[in-house]
């Protein structure tokens, strides 16, 4: 029985993807294979405690070193008035997370360009497209999933987010995280992946299933980035197996 419906089938082709085969259920003959072993990663700081009475944005936002305990208004506040580190001098407006405050998925990116700078969303330029494409595969829209990035503005010239500025952007995505509590993460690119996982190998080899830290924390699939799938879509193939790990991830967060 063909399970897929027309714009399924659509968007696959469009991604010169391989048809998705539902994973059937295991008949007994054959063990279930192995899930691989859990990535060791280094613990991240995570604080719930508010901040200090009467504490200004400004303090909060300069004190950020630890998850202040923000509701979605004071985040994205505090975004927006963010001077952690330098690219708040050049740029025209911080670009916060968008999409489900309640969703299952929550996607991550590196950091917005000038399209998404210019629209105040993320994004919202050709690697969104492709983006919007992925997620359709695995049935789901940008509206359902939270979609944001490890760095909240954008650096000049296109050029990747250093170290220094992934840190001072983490706090933010940390609360993006305990407030959404998604049932698992999609890590897109390495930039991302240095963000949630602290972990700076190339994603050929960060790719597929790990694990964030601490109890109750929700699963993470690292794939590549759609902006470098534009330029090798030849990677499409392995990124279509990630995003099924994501698909298989969700159902079996379902589970009761
Ligand atoms: N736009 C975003 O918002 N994030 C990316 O990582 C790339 C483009």
């Amino acid at each position: 029985m063909d399970r897929l419906t027309p714009r399924q089938r659509q968007v696959l082709a469009w991604l010169g993807l391989p048809r998705w085969v539902p994973r059937q259920a295991p008949t007994g003959a054959e063990p279930e294979p192995a899930a691989p072993a859990p990535a060791e990663v280094a613990p991240l700081p995570v604080a719930d405690a508010a901040p200090a009475g009467g504490a200004s944005l400004a303090e909060v936002v300069a004190a950020a070193e630890e998850v202040p305990a923000l509701d979605w208004p004071g985040l994205h506040a505090a975004i927006a008035a963010c001077e952690r580190c330098g690219l708040c001098r050049d740029r025209q407006r911080a670009v916060p997370g968008e999409g489900n405050r309640q969703a299952e998925l929550l996607v991550v990116g590196e950091a917005p360009g000038a399209a998404d700078e210019q629209a105040g969303r993320p994004f919202a330029g050709p690697s969104g497209r492709l983006l919007e494409r992925m997620l359709a595969a695995i049935e789901l829209s940008r509206e359902q999933v939270w979609l944001t990035n490890a760095v909240k503005c954008r650096p000049p010239e296109q050029r990747r987010p250093a170290a220094e500025e992934v840190a001072a952007c983490r706090p933010w995505l940390q609360r993006e995280l305990a407030l959404v509590a998604p049932r698992a993460v999609l890590v897109l690119g390495g930039v991302a992946a240095q963000s949630l996982l602290a972990r700076d190998e190339p994603v050929s080899e960060l790719r597929g299933r790990q694990r964030l830290p601490g109890d109750g924390a929700p699963p993470v699939v690292v794939s590549w980035h759609p902006a470098y799938l534009l330029r090798r879509p030849a990677d499409k193939r392995g990124a279509w197996a990630d995003l099924k790990q994501v698909m298989e991830l969700l159902r079996d967060e379902r589970r009761p």
